[in-house]
């Protein structure tokens, strides 16, 4: 069985990508922090459309947690092996540089780089000996852009663009792709407070992006098809960047 973990995965980006994965045939594992109901919303989508998937709750900033949760999956699955990896799981807690507060600054990096940190170095050898692996790093615009009020975002997505860049290089040989994908404004809980009627104006297609549409890129990037394409950052954004 190919199984697709999807961090983040109750709600908005990455339920949508974790029904998208379904449908092309993967089990998912759907990842997220404390919404258990949202949570299995999503399954039962999955189910309801003939897909397969399972809850795989934990905090992806918490490195603690990721090991003892994906040991456990590991010892309730053997031989089984994760081949496909989104880390999408993130938050915004925005405000200009010179009001933001240390605990805003960590939170926002610690949720994205540690996430990819653990999960990565734990799933990474599995798929180099298989010599099988996608991993997509859901990154932004604003990691690209950078833009004002997101310094700590803009900072961790950043950083994942550059990890992306690195790992990709090391694990090609080993028919690992690597890419992270840059979404614009999407229409999620996220980006629920901001105001789209102004926001729009800004956007070169004059509209905000749907989740299905940022699901569709990933899961062209995790297919066969997607083979040849690595270390590549892909914006989605409407004409934004
Ligand atoms: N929406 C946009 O316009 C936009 C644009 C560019 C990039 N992105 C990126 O796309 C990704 C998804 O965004 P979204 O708009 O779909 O967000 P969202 O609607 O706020 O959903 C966030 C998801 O991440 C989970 N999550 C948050 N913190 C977590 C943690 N510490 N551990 C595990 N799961 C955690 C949440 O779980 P619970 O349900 O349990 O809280 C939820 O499933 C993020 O990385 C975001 O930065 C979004």
């Amino acid at each position: 069985m190919d199984y697709a973990l999807v961090t983040g995965a109750s709600r908005g980006i990455g339920r949508a990508i974790a029904e998208r994965l379904a449908r092309d045939g993967y089990t998912v594992l759907i990842n997220y922090q404390s919404n258990t109901s949202a949570a299995e919303a999503t399954k039962e989508a999955i189910e309801v459309s003939g897909g397969k998937a399972e809850l795989l709750p934990f905090d992806v900033s918490d490195g603690k947690a990721i090991e003892t949760a994906l040991t456990s999956w590991e010892e309730a699955h053997p031989g089984e092996h994760i081949s496909v990896l989104v880390n999408n799981a993130g938050i915004r807690r925005d405000g200009l540089m010179v009001f933001m507060s240390e605990e805003d600054w960590h939170d926002v990096l610690r949720t994205t780089t540690e996430g990819f940190y653990y999960i990565t170095h734990h799933l990474i050898g599995g798929m180099i000996r298989a010599r099988k692996g996608r991993i997509v790093n859901i990154t932004s615009i604003s990691g690209v852009t950078g833009l004002p009020g997101q310094a700590n975002y803009s900072a961790a997505k950043a950083a994942l663009i550059g990890a992306t860049k690195a790992l990709s290089k090391e694990v090609a040989a080993r028919k690992v792709t690597v890419n992270a994908v840059a979404p614009g404004f999407i229409a999620t809980d996220m980006t629920a407070d901001l105001d789209e009627a102004e926001l729009k104006k800004t956007i070169p297609a004059g509209r905000f992006g749907q989740p299905e549409e940022v699901a569709a890129l990933v899961g062209f990037l995790c297919s066969d098809e997607a083979a040849y394409i690595t270390g590549q950052v892909i914006n989605i954004a409407g004409g934004m960047g």
